[in-house]
């Protein structure tokens, strides 16, 4: 069990890299002014990391630094702990073990609330105790705290959001000034943005899990990450950011989670084509942005750095100094954000992708002939496809072939799918190369 809690304090730091190292920054640089923002003094007493042989910055008082999770989970002297560790596995468990003590916790691990989430705040719940966890989604944008309080009168209807800094930071390099994909990722990895495994950003599985933490908070329900439709940006080249910004859209990865009639909830992450008026195509570099749609509210932007050291420390430490604030509430947590909506103890109804209907843009490669376009046009009639604009772009005389980029109005996606395996098998249709959905 936790001690009792006295003038002092105690924070176990569970994680020194990006985030743990700007944490314990602000913990023992800004000692005085949390003080007078809180009231009481917040030491930093013990800071897990897997190798304590090497030098950090900031440097820690002497025998803080332990590479024995038991320094902290077992130590009744820590009242708080500050998870940056990432990855679901110890970090979930360990999480686990310090609510059971008695303990307050503040993380910013997108995957473990993804995956952990209800039952992690069912048990804080249970122990009278803080589960916070406003870095794990959007960075240094408050959404997460917005969702639970300011927003939480509104039926939510929809979130549209640009929530992994990586990519985002990825694709406006490629955009902007055509680096290679390679050395965008190099880039964004040096800036301390990317995860562990940058697959996970790369692959939109870390925007996924964020969505799945977003989408539980607006709708109210556990949404699972694995129900989430999920689609990377590796197949995007530079002809399709050139294409789209002859027809204005700029391409962003987005993540998206709509209400769906009957009480679903539909949410998805891939690539698309937005329109270049929209704020979510100004949203440039590690910047994130999150628009949400509610009955009352409307339409509201938020926008702000999704990741880095210094964004990520901001939220963590709101969620810090909060519960210092509430620490002696005797009253305990406020309800389960993730039950407390009209739609507690309903199934979490899947909408699957395939019954979306959306604007697709489409890049082939194509024979550069007489009759080409009729065969394409045929097929897409056919699955009921309505063409919006061709253009033809790139064509090669030595080779004898052209790009042909469609845009179609809204169809249905397995319609999309079906007819483009058709025209993929065309002779005439050498490579299909993109499929791009058109957020309007
Ligand atoms: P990071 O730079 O890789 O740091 C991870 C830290 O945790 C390191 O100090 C590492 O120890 C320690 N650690 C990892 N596994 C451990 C284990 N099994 N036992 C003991 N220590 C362990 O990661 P980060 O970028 O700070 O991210 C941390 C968390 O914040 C992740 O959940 C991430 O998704 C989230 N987040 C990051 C950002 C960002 O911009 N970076 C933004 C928002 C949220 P060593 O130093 O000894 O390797
Ligand atoms: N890898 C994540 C990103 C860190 O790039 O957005 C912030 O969660």
């Amino acid at each position: 069990m936790t001690s009792e809690i006295g003038q002092s304090i105690n924070v176990g730091l569970m994680g020194l890299g990006t985030v743990g190292g700007g944490v314990a920054d602000a913990l023992l640089e800004h000692a005085a002014d949390i003080k007078r923002k809180t009231g009481r003094t917040v030491c930093l007493r013990r800071a897990l990391v897997r190798d304590i042989a090497r030098p950090r910055t900031p440097e820690l008082p002497a025998g803080a630094l332990t590479a024995n999770p038991e320094d902290i989970l077992a130590d009744p002297d820590v009242h708080i702990v500050v998870e940056v560790m990432g990855g679901d596995s110890p970090a979930g468990e360990y999480l686990e073990r310090a609510l059971a003590a008695g303990k307050h916790v503040v993380t910013a691990n997108k995957e473990v609330m993804s995956r952990r989430g209800p039952a992690l705040l069912e048990l804080a719940q249970s122990q009278h105790v803080n589960l916070l966890f406003e870095a794990s989604a959007g960075g240094g944008i408050p959404i997460v705290g917005c969702l639970m309080s300011q927003l939480l009168a509104n039926e939510i209807r929809s979130i549209r959001s640009i929530i992994n800094g990586t990519t985002n930071y990825i694709l406006t390099r490629m955009a902007r000034q055509q680096t290679p994909f390679a050395d965008a990722l190099a880039e964004a990895q040096a800036r301390g943005y990317a995860e562990a495994d940058p697959t996970n950003d790369i692959d939109g599985i870390d925007a996924a899990y964020k969505l799945s933490v977003l989408g539980g908070l607006a709708f109210h329900r556990p949404i699972p990450h694995g129900a989430i439709y999920t689609e990377g940006i590796s197949r995007l080249a530079p002809e399709d950011f050139r294409y789209a910004a002859e027809l204005g859209y700029a391409i962003k990865s987005l993540a998206i989670a709509t209400a769906e009639p009957g009480g679903a909830v539909r949410a998805r992450v891939h690539p698309a084509l937005v329109s270049e008026d929209h704020l979510l195509a100004k949203v440039e570099g590690v910047y994130n942005a999150v628009e949400v749609t509610g009955d009352l509210c409307g339409q509201i932007i938020l926008h702000g750095q999704g990741a880095g050291r210094d964004a990520t420390t901001s939220a963590v430490m709101g969620d810090l100094l909060n519960i210092v604030r509430g620490i002696d509430n005797a009253e305990g947590p406020p309800p389960l954000p993730f039950s407390n909506g009209p739609a507690e103890g309903t199934q979490f109804a899947v909408q699957p992708i395939d019954e979306l209907s959306s604007a697709y843009y489409m890049r082939l490669t194509c024979a550069d002939q007489a009759g080409v376009l009729a065969q394409i046009a045929r097929i897409l009639g056919e699955g009921n496809i309505s063409i919006a604009t061709v253009i033809q772009k790139d064509t090669d005389p030595g080779s004898g072939t052209a790009q042909l980029v469609i845009t179609t109005y809204p169809s249905r996606e397995a319609n999309v799918q079906t007819a483009l395996a058709a025209v993929a098998q065309l002779g005439v249709v050498i490579s299909v190369n993109n499929l791009i959905r058109i957020e309007e």
